[in-house]
């Protein structure tokens, strides 16, 4: 349930994640009326900054007038006590009974341990409920998430822990949930002898453009397809939970997690952009090292070794400086049986998560009119047109809701993260070199569709290009 007398506070509030996406989901709850009565906020932050510039980065609806204490440093405990003087001041300021806290790690990796002990140590309020929230990167391989998750653990239960994957909190993608199990039809043919192939697909139309530091010491497979992709596909993939709440949810994606072996190189094609159409290629970025193999693309075929899923390839992609913004799952039914019909469009049901959320469903029909002609049409649940007075929510927004009313079903338990790992370890530590010689990218044009070999790949898992060339109407896209 959500607790009122709630302090929450961000660390990390000169930064962009905080700038871009934390600061605005809380004030767009605010608006909605959905942070807990006496809600306030507080900023931490390394960068030194005056309240007024502070407040200027787009935060001014933050309840927080005198605070001119310069905190500069994350490991330092003093520093942890003025914090907490300033928190308990706020509580005594508004009489507020419980002191519920709420702390926002929106932090580089390196400070989380130093962080998360700190706050325990001199920021844990006794006669509350406190909790705290992290981003990815949650390590770089199984090895060291071990390391971070035991470090962590000594200081924050799982209880208390919010691992954000800010995928799940993306409208299509909690909507797999009802779709998948609130469908008896959908329910029907989900599986090996209906099902031919998934593809799970993230595309940007950008590259790193300065951000090549970070990016380059994780690479597209940590930055997407480990984390949200992979969440994607394993509620995609899950049987059915007993009930909707977080621990039954997790269950049955950890288990459908554990069915999938470790990604093989065979089945892993990798590509870096190059300079195209006067854009500059991943090289080009002054951000990122000289002659980096770093893969700025990734498609990846995953096996599911259960009743349900043996035989067929789910096929995670994503690349940067595509030629769109897009996401989407497709589901690709086997054909027809042969005999009346030849060489017919197979049926696709496609999620699309962003832009524009839809879901719709390729079908055959007869063409109207007098001559008995099958052609390729859609059966279409277009968000905006269907539900035009509906506001969807920003991913962070859902999320940090979720967190007041101390609920984790969206968002990633140790043991899912642990298999997540696994799954993805073995061809990370192969990229990385730990084998031998790091493996080189395929080049791909800027604003392109990806490496050229695109298409043999996924066609090598049983995809089928339509036959009638069909294309969903542009017209749909709103
Ligand atoms: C982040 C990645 O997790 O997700 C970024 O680190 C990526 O590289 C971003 O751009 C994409 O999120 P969204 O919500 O814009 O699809």
């Amino acid at each position: 349930e959500m607790k009122d007398n709630t302090l929450i506070v961000v660390f990390g509030a000169s930064g962009d994640l905080a700038k871009k996406k934390t600061f605005p989901a809380l004030f767009a709850l605010f608006r909605q009326g959905f942070l807990p009565t006496d809600a306030k906020i507080v900023g931490y932050a390394r960068t030194k900054m005056e309240t007024a510039d502070f407040h200027s980065r787009a935060v001014s609806y933050i309840q927080n007038p005198d605070n001119d204490e310069a905190i500069t440093a994350y490991d330092d405990g003093a520093a942890y006590d003025v914090l907490n003087e300033h928190l308990e001041g706020i509580e005594a300021k508004y009489s507020m009974k419980e002191r519920n806290r709420l702390f926002y790690f929106a932090l580089p990796p390196d400070v989380f341990v130093p962080v998360a002990k700190n706050l325990k140590e001199h920021c844990y309020a006794e006669n509350g409920v406190n909790r705290i929230i992290v981003e990815k990167p949650f390590g770089k391989d199984l090895d060291s998430a071990r390391e971070l998750l035991r470090s962590l653990k000594q200081y924050w239960s799982e209880e208390e822990t919010y691992r954000i994957d800010h995928y799940l909190g993306k409208e299509m993608v909690k909507n797999l949930l009802v779709l998948r199990f609130a469908n008896t039809a959908l329910a029907a043919g989900w599986d090996k002898n209906s099902i031919s192939n998934v593809q799970i697909t993230f595309k940007e139309p950008f590259g790193t453009e300065g951000r090549g530091g970070y990016f380059d010491s994780s690479g597209i497979i940590r930055d997407i397809l480990q984390n949200h992709l992979l969440q994607v596909l394993s509620i995609l993939a899950m049987e059915r939970p007993v009930s909707f709440s977080a621990e039954d949810i997790r269950d049955e994606k950890v288990k459908v997690l554990r069915s999938i072996p470790p990604i093989t190189q065979e089945d892993t094609l990798l590509g870096q952009y190059v300079a195209a159409n006067g854009k500059p290629g991943y090289l080009d970025d002054d951000t990122v090292p000289r002659g980096s193999v770093c893969p700025t693309f990734a498609a990846t075929t995953l096996w599911i070794h259960n009743p349900r899923w043996e035989g067929v390839p789910f096929i995670l992609k994503a690349g940067k400086a595509l030629n769109e913004a897009k996401v989407e799952v497709r589901v690709q039914f086997k054909d027809i049986t042969q005999g009346i019909f030849k060489d017919i469009t197979r049926n696709e049901l496609v999620f699309r998560i962003q832009p524009s959320e839809a879901v719709y469903l390729k079908i055959v029909a007869k063409s109207p009119g007098l001559q008995t002609q099958a052609i390729a049409t859609e059966m279409d649940l277009t968000y905006n047109r269907r539900f035009a007075d509906a506001k969807i929510p920003e991913a962070y927004e859902a999320l940090i809701l979720d967190v007041l009313q101390g609920d984790h079903s969206n968002f990633v338990r140790h043991d899912e993260l642990d298999v997540a790992w696994k799954i993805f370890t073995p061809i990370l530590h192969w990229i990385d070199g730990k084998s031998g010689e790091r493996p080189k990218p395929i080049s791909y044009p800027y604003g392109s569709r990806g490496p050229a070999e695109l298409n043999t790949f996924v066609e090598r898992y049983g995809y089928h290009r339509s036959p009638s060339r069909y294309e969903w109407p542009v017209t749909n896209l709103g």
